[in-house]
């Protein structure tokens, strides 16, 4: 009694609570700091051009990626943002950065100096950010050594830079010294090489949950990423609140009434109580539902919460429907989401998975279909395709 589907799931994108999201941040913000919107990594499995557009749309001028071929694809759809990569482009790259308008991280001087000279020999000038690490241990030039390479790079032909930043290891409000120093190091540079630039310097270093707590750290720009996908500023405390923008669906396959004492799935480490209904769907931890969730998640048909009994297979999830009354093969299951008074959200599936939100979003497999939605014009937007939304490249100019 299977059902013929297009997909094993499916991914929907609410655009309005997208849209509603970067206005509560917005209205936070002084005009002055600009947004970085982190689109990394498909946007954290959301899909990278068509966040990017929507983001666009609701004004967004600013997008951090981690590597050169995302800021193409953004630049492919959008003429006239400006595109941060925030991971180590390859010096190589030079000319296309300085044709395509991309600004690169500069890592540290020997990272900035092969940049400026393939951009010299080219003819071009890059403008890049110079990254400074203040006690993450990662990217970028340690704190003490980031006014000489500034000094050093300001002299290159063919870089110019244009911003100054760091990155946060961890922002505790409770126990707050260690990202209290991390911008001491970070002010002390900046006013140092603020002295012996010329025009404006653009410095940011704070991400999501930095901003949701300190309004000091906003300087010139911000980058959030997982905040504006609506995770990690629900709490009324912070400076402004989010929703999650994502729901993660699958089909129900199968419906069955099983006897009490029936073994479910491998290894039969699920054994039901009593006589029951189990349904079986169409997504498995190959779409990116953990096998940790295995007798433990929770997922919604019919408005009901259902639990995950037995293991996650590859391909296939089973729930016990038992409560839930008339559920039926083609049922729509909401893995991550709403379904009406009941919701199941990543950080839920984070929890019990021991991971955080991040990895649930950006574990939702690639090929899973992302299409359009919005509350409030659902009729009008719901299912788009997004080949007939990506709009056609214009020549708008680019800001500078
Ligand atoms: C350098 C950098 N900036 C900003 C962000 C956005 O962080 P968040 O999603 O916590 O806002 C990230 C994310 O990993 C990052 O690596």
């Amino acid at each position: 009694m299977s059902v013929s589907q297009p997909y094993n799931s499916w991914v929907e994108v609410d655009v309005s609570v997208l849209a509603a999201n970067i206005r509560a941040l917005r209205s936070a913000l002084s005009p002055q700091s600009q947004v970085i919107f982190v689109v990394k990594s498909n946007a954290y499995g959301h899909n990278l051009q068509a966040t990017a557009r929507e983001a666009a749309a609701a004004g967004i001028r600013w997008f951090g990626v981690a590597h050169l071929h995302e800021a193409l694809a953004i630049r492919a759809i959008i003429p006239h943002v400006n595109i941060l990569v925030m991971g180590a482009v390859d010096p190589q790259q030079a000319s296309l950065l300085a044709r395509e308008n991309i600004t690169p991280m500069i890592m540290g001087a020997e990272h900035g100096e092969a940049i400026a000279a393939v951009a010299r020999q080219a003819g071009v000038k890059v403008e890049g950010h110079l990254k400074v690490d203040t006690g993450m241990g990662r990217l970028g030039v340690l704190w003490q050594d980031a006014v000489a390479t500034y000094r050093f790079l300001s002299q290159q032909d063919g870089l110019s830079l244009t911003g100054l930043c760091s990155h946060f290891a961890a922002v505790e409000p409770r126990q707050p010294e260690r990202a209290e120093t991390q911008v001491e190091r970070f002010l002390e540079a900046a006013d140092a090489i603020e002295a012996m630039h010329e025009g404006p310097l653009m410095k940011h270093i704070s991400s999501s949950r930095a901003i949701s707590y300190h309004k000091e750290w906003d300087f010139d720009a911000v980058r959030p990423g997982i905040c504006l996908y609506g995770y990690g500023a629900s709490d009324p405390a912070m400076r402004f609140q989010t929703r999650p923008v994502l729901q993660w669906k699958c089909r129900v396959m199968q419906v069955k009434d099983v006897p009490a004492d029936f073994p479910v799935g491998y290894y039969g480490t699920y054994k039901t109580e009593a006589p029951t209904r189990m349904a079986i769907l169409s997504a498995g931890y190959a779409d990116g539902y953990h096998r940790a969730l295995s007798n433990r998640g929770h997922v919604l048909i019919r408005g009901r919460r259902c639990r995950v009994i037995g293991r996650v297979s590859m391909n296939w999830i089973t729930v016990d429907v038992g409560q839930v009354g008339d559920v039926a093969a083609g049922d729509e299951a909401v893995l991550i989401g709403q379904q009406g008074s009941e919701s199941v959200w990543a950080g839920e599936l984070a929890r019990i998975c021991r991971t955080i939100p991040y990895e649930i979003l950006v574990g939702i497999h690639s090929q899973a279909p992302r299409s359009l939605h919005a509350h409030n014009v659902e009729s009008e937007l719901d299912y788009i395709n997004w080949g007939q939304l990506l709009p056609e490249p214009t020549d708008t100019p680019r800001a500078t």
